[in-house]
């Protein structure tokens, strides 16, 4: 093995919705990476399953040139593709239907026995999340969530995001799913959680003094965390039209990072205590109300020579759609360490610029002793830049040179792609691995996750009573909505 990593042991991996866009932009391209990396196990077989009928040579053909297409910057070696794509197997089925699942139990058998697995399995459910509790159910039904024999195996189930799309409906999944495997069993995805970057945080903060014992309400004015993206809703609107900025990115992605940003140190990195840490951030929120966010929509615009059509002139999307594309909002913590400290998420669709960040504002000086041209609140920032190019920088104040004491912001920077010959996984070769070896760290538990809708549900209720009102319009390829900047200036 090249990497210094147990591999995990020899098991199935089956992927529900192998015919979509997850199986063939990330899940596939991640699994060949790992095995190229020789990080997957010996016995080890990925077994495709949706309702078309391929046979394992044709979904294999298909899934050939879509690795060729979609491993990022990477031409791989034709044999290694090959012999990657010999693990890989198919099985064309109805997956709505409890009746038909014993094909699934018998391709699983003569894919054990052939590739001698034990009898350790991994769903893994990347369908349109209407499915999660139908397919749960199936397998419930069928006994294919328990190891034949009960000491000598086990049953993983990886779930996608959107999980629910309120608190009702994710507390009625997460019901559902409890009721059928272990809740150690159950892998919520979040793939924020896998990118280096976002781990990173808890590193910087916990391994380092100087950031942990600066990082509190005494020293942190405002914390700010984007994702933005220049993208439009590409071929997704129908499932963003359901979804929206708030469900699609805020409940999930920011509040995560968040909550990595804002959690007390876990005393060890056990999976559980560290995701204690999480859900006590989530539940010391302050409450939201309605004017605490701002909803925006991009309506068409021009980028340099290109013309972008608006949100409700997109594919599958309605001609009065009232769905934010955009979301910036304000929120407090209220504990000891984060009180009176506002917090910021801005994230949007078909923006200027893409820019996964998290800046951390500090105080100003008490004392201005000297003429300065820091902007915002004071000279001194961390910036963590969760995308590429992933860095690190610090700002702060320095003199410019002549005869007066005229202050300038500087900046000192780490850039990742300086950690040369060290290889930074995606962040679904990383989650993959941990689901494939128990480890569930990175994964979302119950309580956080209904912790982070209870968080937002109050909103989404508001808006629902009145769809448009308070909706604003932004033009694509700008910076959002100018009703962001509102939220910095009014007080609680
Ligand atoms: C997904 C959202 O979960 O995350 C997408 O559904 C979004 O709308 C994507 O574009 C962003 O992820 P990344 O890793 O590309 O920043």
């Amino acid at each position: 093995m090249k990497e210094n990593m147990t591999k995990p042991a020899g098991q199935i991996l089956v992927i529900f919705g192998a015919s979509g866009d997850l199986t063939k932009r990330k899940l596939l391209p991640s699994l060949f990476e790992l095995f190229d990396r020789e990080a997957l196990p010996e016995h080890f077989v990925i077994l495709g399953v949706a309702r078309t009928p391929y046979s394992d040579e044709e979904f294999r053909l298909q899934q050939r040139e879509n690795l060729f297409l979609f491993l990022k910057g990477k031409r791989p070696e034709e044999q290694r593709v090959d012999a990657f794509l010999k693990k890989v197997y198919y099985l064309g089925f109805n997956s709505d239907e409890a009746g038909e699942y014993h094909y699934l139990a018998e391709k699983l058998q003569a894919l054990r026995s052939a590739h001698d697995v034990p009898d350790q399995v991994i769903f893994y459910l990347a369908t349109p999340p209407q499915k999660y509790g139908l397919i749960a159910e199936a397998l419930g039904k069928s006994k294919l969530n328990k190891p034949q024999q009960k000491q000598e195996g086990w049953r993983r189930i990886i779930v996608e995001k959107p999980f629910g799309s309120s608190l009702e409906t994710a507390q009625a999944l997460n019901r559902k799913l409890c009721s059928i495997f272990d809740e150690e069993d159950i892998y919520r995805i979040d793939h924020f959680l896998g990118k280096e970057t976002v781990q990173n945080i808890l590193v910087l903060r916990f391994a380092n003094q100087i950031f942990e014992s600066l990082w509190n309400r005494n020293y942190i004015d405002s914390v700010e965390i984007y994702a933005a993206e220049k993208l439009g809703v590409e071929n997704r609107g129908k499932y963003y039209e359901g979804a929206g900025a708030l469900r699609d990115m805020i409940q999930n992605h920011l509040m995560q990072l968040m909550g990595f940003v804002a959690m007390e140190a876990p005393s060890s990195f056990e999976a559980n205590l560290m995701r204690d840490e999480v859900a006590k951030v989530f539940r010391a929120l302050h409450p939201l109300s309605l004017n605490d966010v701002i909803r925006g929509q991009y309506v068409a615009g021009s980028v340099g020579n290109e013309w972008l059509p608006g949100y409700r002139e997109e594919k599958g999307v309605a001609p009065d759609s009232t769905t934010e594309t955009y979301i910036a909002m304000r929120f407090f913590i209220d504990n000891w360490r984060w009180g009176g400290v506002p917090f910021y998420f801005y994230t949007g669709k078909r923006l200027r610029e893409s820019r996964s960040e998290i800046i951390i504002h500090f105080k100003n000086v008490p004392h201005r002793l000297f003429n300065g041209i820091c902007p915002h609140a004071s000279c001194n920032e961390l910036i963590l830049k969760v995308d590429a190019p992933e860095s690190i920088s610090l700002k702060f104040g320095l003199k410019i040179p002549g005869s007066f004491f005229e202050v300038k912001q500087v900046s000192m920077n780490f850039a990742y792609d300086s950690l040369c010959n060290t290889y930074i996984a995606n962040a679904y070769e990383r989650l993959l691995l941990d689901a494939m070896q128990g480890d569930s760290t990175l994964y979302t538990r119950t309580d956080a996750l209904e912790l982070s809708w209870r968080f937002i549900d109050p909103i989404l209720k508001e808006w629902a009573k009145e769809p448009s009102k308070g909706l604003v319009f932004y033009p694509a390829g700008s910076d959002g909505p100018e009703e962001r900047k509102w939220l910095l200036h009014y007080s609680l």
